[in-house]
């Protein structure tokens, strides 16, 4: 791997680049300091046009078309680098991973991804296939796949990462820091609010305007079947053994995501003891911004950022934690983690604020 601060640019492909993620992958790629967009990869629009079908990005891209899997090897000239980001569903995206992966030693193209997908959250293709009900696309890789959040591992364990997910994201960077110091009773109680757009592109009965403007619905409560690989990356990352008790929320806007952690304070634990235990975690963390009271959506959205609020009361803990589901509950946490395997500094292309107002 070459230093970060010789490096000019560094070849990026997207898969799955027309989804609402494979999006942001290409705003975050547009503005970033060294990545550099080769190949947005989508069969359903390929020879198009990046900006017909993202007119937002059409400043960006109006040169650039999507082209096809079997297409976006000839972006890559033999012997350079890749970082190639994944934004394609679960199930597809470890195995064209899989073939990316093939065909970049076939031109000794030295590559490093990271996967938005649910497909390398898991170390074992048993716990994959018992939540998801599907073989794993592409087991001989999970060694060289780990998950986690940046803020919680330190270093690059593998070389590539499964991205561990958007209700993941809020919920980990809430919980992880009172685990670790052991301040918590270890059965967690967490309510999560997303927006429409963690449902992806295609409209369903649930996601359809009408259905969520002006409501708030609960769904797959104590069975959202991301719940598992939450609460072991919880685990992994506080070497304690918690349990999750989740209740999912859809919320009446396109982006964001809301949590509001419960739990009871180990005997003695004071509300200065819980912030020492935040700022102890996240103090070198760029993105992360603990707050006084509690975090507003509008705060963070569209933005890397997660803002944090805690509170106790005699033996009662909340934290509250609010994040961008596509950028650092997907996209930008992809970015984030790219930044680190790639040895650049960890806030290039993400250092910019919410716009506030959306
Ligand atoms: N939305 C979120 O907030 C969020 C947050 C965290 C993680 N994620 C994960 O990120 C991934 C993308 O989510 P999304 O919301 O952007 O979904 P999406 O809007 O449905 O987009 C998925 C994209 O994948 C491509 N695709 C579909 N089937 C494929 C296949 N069999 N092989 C290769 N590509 C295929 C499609 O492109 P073409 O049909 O044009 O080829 C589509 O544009 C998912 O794995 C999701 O679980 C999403």
């Amino acid at each position: 791997m070459t230093a970060g601060a010789t490096r000019t640019s560094i070849p990026a492909v997207v898969l799955g680049a027309t989804g609402y993620v494979g999006g942001e992958f290409l705003r975050l790629l547009a503005l970033h300091p060294v990545f550099e967009l080769r190949a947005a990869v989508s069969d359903s629009q390929a020879g198009r046009s990046i900006g017909n079908w993202f007119p937002h990005l059409a400043c960006a891209y109006a040169e650039h078309n999507f082209v096809a899997h079997e297409d976006w090897l000839d972006a890559v000239n033999e012997g350079e680098d890749l970082a190639l980001f994944s934004a394609a569903p679960h199930g597809a995206s470890a195995g064209i991973i899989k073939a990316a992966i093939d065909a970049a030693a076939s031109k000794n193209i030295n590559i490093h991804v990271v996967d938005a997908s649910a497909d390398f959250r898991y170390g074992a293709e048993a716990d994959f296939a018992a939540v998801y009900g599907i073989a794993h696309g592409a087991p001989e890789l999970l060694p060289v796949f780990s998950s986690g959040l940046p803020e919680h591992v330190s270093g690059t364990p593998t070389p590539h990462v499964g991205h561990p997910g958007c209700f993941a994201t809020a919920v980990l960077l809430a919980a992880v820091p009172l685990l670790k110091a052991k301040l918590v009773d270890s059965e967690l109680f967490v309510t999560g609010i997303t927006g429409s757009t963690g449902s992806g592109r295609v409209p369903q009965a649930g996601t359809h305007h009408p259905e969520r403007q002006s409501n708030l619905y609960a769904y797959k409560a104590l069975q959202h079947r991301h719940a598992p690989e939450i609460v072991a990356l919880a685990n992994a990352a506080s070497g304690t053994q918690a349990t999750l008790n989740f209740v999912p929320h859809s919320g009446p806007f396109a982006r964001g995501i809301y949590v509001t952690l419960q739990c009871r304070a180990s005997a003695g634990s004071t509300i200065a003891d819980l912030h020492e235990a935040f700022a102890a975690a996240y103090d070198d963390a760029a993105f992360i911004e603990l707050v006084e009271g509690t975090p507003r959506l509008k705060n963070v959205v569209a933005s890397n950022r997660c803002q944090i609020g805690v509170a106790l009361e005699q033996n009662a803990i909340v934290v509250t934690s609010a994040i961008d589901n596509l950028v650092k509950g997907a996209a930008g946490g992809a970015v984030q983690w790219m930044n680190r395997l790639w040895n650049l500094p960890e806030t290039d292309g993400l250092s910019a604020p919410a716009p506030g107002w959306t």
